[in-house]
């Protein structure tokens, strides 16, 4: 009965592989002959997305409701753009797809950044990737689908896959964080969720990897600046996530606007070809940043917009956003042979790759009635909650938190009782599905006896008098700290993560009146509040919760749901320390904090007036019970290594543990990072539970690249099964050549 059961599923995997094979042989054809009857002009035409006005701008003036201009409608049919970004609404979205079938008989892609919202509002994806949960990452994505569709677009340019080892950096906001593993994890589950397993069928939408590839590194953490590493570090720190996200089969990828070891990456061929295309195996389409075509020229690289376009062209980019370097200058440059019509051709193969595969030939227009009865406000509203809940981390906890049953609590501060400020950098905008989203309604909702007072904003005025009023008056002050959402994202690059207007001078009142202080800090990157840190009892890393994040903030801090989340970036002690990351790579003169030297021992790898380390680690959050470690191990077992423990929750309520397995290489031929992350498991634990944790990680995993060749070489390791990156007993183990050999 058994072999019958694996022929049998062999035969489905078999006959799913042939009518795979067969779709995407249709495809091609279909591609093909369409590609045959084209213009050069038309060919040219989907080359280029037209901008109707930037989305943050489309957000707020919602050109949606405008009716479109003939001339634009016109110009649609008659093929002079491949994808359009910046209009919104079915109703458009229709009437643009019908003009261009009627017309060139090729429907559209319909761009916008549903980043982390579309109707309804989730979490900033720094505040998602605490929650290092796969199956929320995706869920979220593919209920954000269905409501892009319902706001006509068909194509969202996420999930961003920086990995960000620089707080001052504002973009940090947008991805998993400083780890590639977890970003490549929340990637592909988001491509996922977006995609679905038939991008076809009427409820999902293409996504992008952006920005491919280094962005988050920067120099100096600001937005658009060069990059310059060793191909090591791209391939085994930044570019996994890309990987990743093409082995989930992401239909399109965008290149960044900075410069890759002097060659932007907008018109990079080592990156946009061979290795995207040529070793990733990549086929779908790629889309340049916004006027990123036009850039090169300031870049210093191209002479005129003719230059940008065959750079571009020739380096792997098939449609520019925006500027019209491509369709101004690529006629000459043909006729002047500075580019081939291959090279034409196969940018809008890649394009009509995608619209067929996303099915627009098939359906080219949007059933406003199926996608309204296909979305589930109130489900969406519980999933925002679930995740705002899910990616706070709660970082520090004198016994102030959850909040007891009848204590009167001071709210203050003015994020306390903002629904804006519960966005985040690419939200949507949108107040309309808002319901009681402040942390103050959260509070209410959840039975709290809580009274608001702003006394303070986050960077302006300080009323400390009315700051005491509330404080005496009450048993526990709750406090909103951080940053406005506004102040992260694009273009908001910082060179000071401290506190800034009279924060601390709020926290050090209300400490001298003997109150306790719950801290909750909202912002889109990690700040340096060491102070507030030592001044809380209590201190919750709230991020950009959402449109439902006061909800999901309150039921934490309530104890209706239990501390979940986990760090996935380190907080510093003060900016001069960026960029930190918990993974850097070892030195001559390591440095260590001790009670001697409490920033380190001169001379070895260290500050005199700051600790180099974390103040909070990558990894690290606290529950509201407490989780012993025990019986740790490690063993080679054929092509894996199996990391295990015991975890036992010696408190008086359940848990969900977040298990984490880092290793160092003791000896390679290159430094390698003190510490890697190699896996981790949740385990939900009640009060008093012991599990016995095992995690598998395969031999192919301890290898790093030298030279362009990954390998994995025989020798020892050092591990640890343990909470957060900087804790954990030390254990060891051996990968024999035998060990290296069978992987
Ligand atoms: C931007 C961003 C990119 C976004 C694009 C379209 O400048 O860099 O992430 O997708 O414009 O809005």
């Amino acid at each position: 009965m058994k072999n019958m059961c694996a022929a049998v599923c062999a035969l489905a995997a078999l006959c799913a592989a042939v009518r795979c094979g067969a779709a995407q042989t249709d495809v091609e054809r279909r591609v093909e002959e369409t590609l045959s009857r084209l213009t050069f002009e038309q060919k040219l035409g989907q080359l280029w997305q037209f901008s109707g006005g930037h989305p943050s701008e489309a957000a707020s003036s919602d050109r949606s409701k405008g009716a479109l201009d003939p001339k634009f409608l016109e110009a649609v049919g008659a093929g002079r753009y491949g994808s359009v970004i910046g209009k919104r609404g079915v109703s458009n979205y229709n009437a643009i797809q019908r003009a261009a079938m009627e017309g060139v008989g090729i429907p559209l892609l319909i761009g916008h950044d549903m980043i982390h919202s579309a109707t309804t509002t989730y979490p900033i994806p720094l505040a998602m990737a605490c929650a290092w949960d796969e199956s929320l990452w995706e869920r979220t994505a593919s209920a954000m689908a269905v409501e892009s569709l319902a706001l006509g677009c068909n194509w969202t340019f996420t999930p961003m896959l920086d990995v960000a080892l620089d707080a001052r950096w504002g973009r940090i906001a947008e991805g998993g964080g400083c780890e590639p593993l977890v970003t490549g994890l929340m990637g592909a589950a988001m491509i996922r969720g977006f995609q679905g397993s038939d991008m076809a069928d009427g409820l999902h939408i293409a996504a992008c990897a952006k920005h491919y590839v280094s962005y988050g590194a920067s120099f100096g953490g600001r937005d658009y600046n060069a990059v310059e590493m060793s191909d090591s570090t791209l391939r085994d720190v930044y570019l996994p996530p890309f990987k990743m996200a093409v082995d989930a089969g992401v239909a399109t990828v965008m290149p960044a606007f900075h410069s890759f070891n002097g060659v932007p990456c907008s018109m990079n061929s080592y990156l946009l070809r061979d290795i995207l295309r040529g070793e990733f195996g990549f086929d779908g389409m790629t889309i340049s940043d916004w006027a990123a075509v036009r850039e090169l020229i300031r870049h210093g690289v191209a002479a005129d917009k003719a230059d940008a376009a065959v750079l571009a062209l020739n380096g792997g980019i098939d449609m520019e956003m925006v500027s019209d370097c491509y369709v101004e200058t690529l006629k000459s440059a043909v006729e002047r042979g500075r580019v081939t019509m291959k090279t034409i051709d196969d940018a809008v193969r890649n394009i009509l790759r995608v619209k067929f595969r996303l099915g627009l030939f098939d359906r080219p227009t949007l059933d406003a009635d199926a996608l309204a009865k296909a979305i589930d406000p109130a489900a969406n509203r519980a999933l925002a909650r679930e995740c705002a809940r899910k990616s706070c981390v709660l970082l520090k906890n004198d016994g102030a938190l959850p909040l007891k049953k009848g204590v009167k609590v001071a709210l203050l501060g003015d994020l306390s009782a903002s629904d804006w400020q519960m966005l985040g950098c690419w939200s949507t905008r949108d107040l309309s599905n808002f319901e009681n989203a402040t942390l103050l309604d959260g509070l209410k909702a959840d039975g709290v006896d809580v009274n608001y007072v702003e006394a303070y904003t986050l960077t302006g005025r300080v009323d400390l008098a009315a700051v005491e009023a509330a404080a005496l008056a009450a048993d526990v002050v709750v406090a909103a700290f951080g940053d406005y959402w506004e102040n992260s994202g694009e273009g908001n690059s910082s060179a000071i993560l401290e506190l800034k207007g009279g924060q601390m001078k709020v926290a050090e009142k209300v400490k001298s009146l003997g109150k306790p202080l719950v801290a909750v800090v909202f912002g889109g990157r990690p700040m340096a509040f060491l102070g507030l840190a030592k001044t809380a009892d209590a201190l919750v890393m709230a991020w950009n919760p959402g449109g439902c994040g006061g909800w999901g903030i309150a039921d934490v801090m309530t104890g209706l749901a239990e501390p979940w989340g986990r760090l996935t970036v380190d907080m510093p002690y003060a900016t001069g320390t960026c960029p930190l990351y918990y993974s850097r790579t070892t030195t001559g003169r390591p440095a260590a904090i001790t009670a001697e030297h409490p920033f380190g021992k001169r001379y070895t790898s260290c500050y005199n007036d700051a600790p180099f380390v974390a103040l909070y680690p990558f990894g690290y959050g606290l529950t509201y019970t407490s989780v012993k470690y025990s019986g740790e191990k490690v063993a080679v077992e054929g092509g894996e290594v199996v990391f295990s423990a015991d975890v036992a929750n010696t408190g008086a309520r359940e848990a969900n543990e977040l298990v984490q397995v880092y290793v160092r290489d003791e000896v390679a031929r290159i430094v390698r990072p003190r510490r890697e992350l190699k896996g981790f498991k949740r385990v939900a634990l009640r009060a008093g539970e012991t599990k016995h944790v095992e995690i598998r990680v395969p031999v192919s995993s301890f290898g790093y690249t030298l030279n362009g060749v990954r390998a994995v070489e025989p020798g020892w390791f050092t591990a640890w099964v343990a909470p957060d990156s900087d804790s954990g007993r030390r254990l060891r183990f051996e990968l024999s050549a035998a060990d290296v050999a069978s992987r």
